[in-house]
């Protein structure tokens, strides 16, 4: 038999698909048992069409969605269009004509994945989303089979290639966000419209997926707190190197007592732990757990090959499970109800930079604000700012969410103090 693919878009992605299919086809064909065959491919128009095959791409192309959900012969429908219309609508119809589906749109899976896994399931058909995490790294199916005798108390993830080559040129070559963004930009890898890479949203969307597989929850978007690294300054990337830290766009998903909590924020890294060194576009997954103790996931985050492998691979999945006879379970079997943590169980050392009037009894009154919240400093720094200001920097002690929103309010209410910025302190 040969397993016959229907596929929905034709860029980057996609077109790495049959270079997988031709360059390793036997294994390929001896895991899933079957031959694997692009039989259809969906594009949005006559013009594409035209461009794609002139380009000497031999597909059937089709523009009408319908000419793949009517055709029987096609198993497996494969989603690689990204963003939510049409690709919502085109992935219902789909599951609906009882087609195995295979995609990697992160944005789709953490705003709507809930009803199209319950749709799938319903069907009794797959729907499997490897690539939309961390495209290459095979970390959803890892947390799925190979951690399931674990239990996941944290993951801390650099999870947005975009905005970590940003932060590594910052770093590196102490350069400042904006022109970090111009050649992001130039180099493709940020969009001209960059709010999703560099305000933490695409980030988040990765967080609600594996919050699903490290601790069962389907927790939403608006549940993933977010705040991107348009707001670091060279002074911050600068102090916090001083320190013994870097700044990384991390996103962290733990249980407490209470629940699980979920944000994505710059956070000051200490220098000697493994996410410190995942730089450029490289993403990295590092989970906690109490029974492999803490794991990490690296590698490429984005791009054709590694994308369309984990692309690939499910779909080699689908057709293995239906020689098998076993389709149709979910790809993520770990269900628990969702319980949010309380912030006051949401623990943390922070980092504030704080601007003063250079005069006396600033640091007194700084000392008194955050005593009057429980708040303990682990490291003070002062130096000489514009005119008659000067910058305080402070590393605190562990200290709760709670805590960091009062403190943060009752530092607004002095006139004379202005709170630069304010990022999360990981520890070793
Ligand atoms: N735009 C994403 C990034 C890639 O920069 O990591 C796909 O999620």
């Amino acid at each position: 038999m040969t397993i016959k693919l229907g596929l929905l878009g034709f860029g980057t992605v996609a077109s790495g698909i049959p270079f997988l299919l031709e360059e390793n086809g036997d294994k390929i064909t001896a895991a899933a048992k079957d031959q694997i065959e692009i039989s259809k491919v969906l594009v949005k128009d006559e013009e594409e069409k035209t461009r794609l095959l002139a380009a000497g791409n031999d597909y059937h192309f089709v523009t009408d969605i319908d000419d793949i959900i009517s055709d029987s012969e096609i198993d497996i429908v494969i989603e690689l269009m990204g963003r939510i219309e049409p690709a919502k609508t085109f992935i219902t119809k789909a599951l609906k004509a009882g087609k195995h589906v295979v995609s990697a749109n992160k944005d789709l899976i953490a705003s709507h994945g809930k009803e199209l896994i319950s749709l799938a399931q319903d069907k009794g058909v797959a729907f499997y989303y490897e690539a939309a995490v961390a495209g290459g790294i095979p970390i959803l199916r890892t947390m799925a089979n190979s951690l399931t005798s674990d239990k996941v108390t944290r993951i801390l993830g650099v999870l947005n290639g975009t905005s970590n080559f940003m932060l590594t040129k910052m770093v590196d070559e102490g350069w400042s966000y904006e022109d970090a963004l111009v050649t992001a930009q130039k180099l493709g890898y940020a969009e001209s419209d960059p709010t999703n890479d560099v305000e933490g949203i695409d980030a988040a969307y990765k967080a609600v997926i594996l919050s699903q597989f490290g601790f069962g929850m389907t927790i939403g978007l608006e549940d993933v707190t977010h705040k991107g690294i348009s707001t670091i300054s060279t002074a911050d990337v600068a102090v916090a190197q001083q320190l013994g830290y870097v700044i990384k766009l991390v996103g962290a998903i733990e249980e407490t007592p209470s629940g699980l909590f979920a944000e994505v924020s710059p956070s000051f890294v200490p220098k000697t732990h493994p996410l410190a060194s995942v730089n450029g576009v490289m993403n990295a997954v590092f989970v906690e757990s109490i029974g492999i103790g803490q794991s990490m996931y690296y590698g490429p985050g984005a791009g054709q090959k590694p994308t369309a492998t984990s692309v690939v691979a499910d779909i080699v999945r689908i057709a293995r499970h239906l020689n098998d006879k076993t389709i149709g379970k979910p790809f993520n079997e770990f269900s628990r109800e969702i319980k949010l943590s309380d912030l006051s169980d949401v623990k943390s050392r922070y980092y504030f930079s704080i601007e003063t009037p250079d005069k006396k009894g600033q640091l007194l009154q700084l000392a008194e604000i955050f005593s009057s919240e429980d708040i303990s400093f682990e490291q003070v720094l002062q130096q000489k700012a514009q005119g008659e200001r000067a910058s305080v920097v402070i590393i605190t002690h562990e200290m709760s969410k709670t805590a960091l929103a009062n403190v943060t309010a009752k530092l607004s209410e002095v006139a004379e103090f202005k709170v630069l910025n304010t990022f999360k302190v990981l520890g070793e």
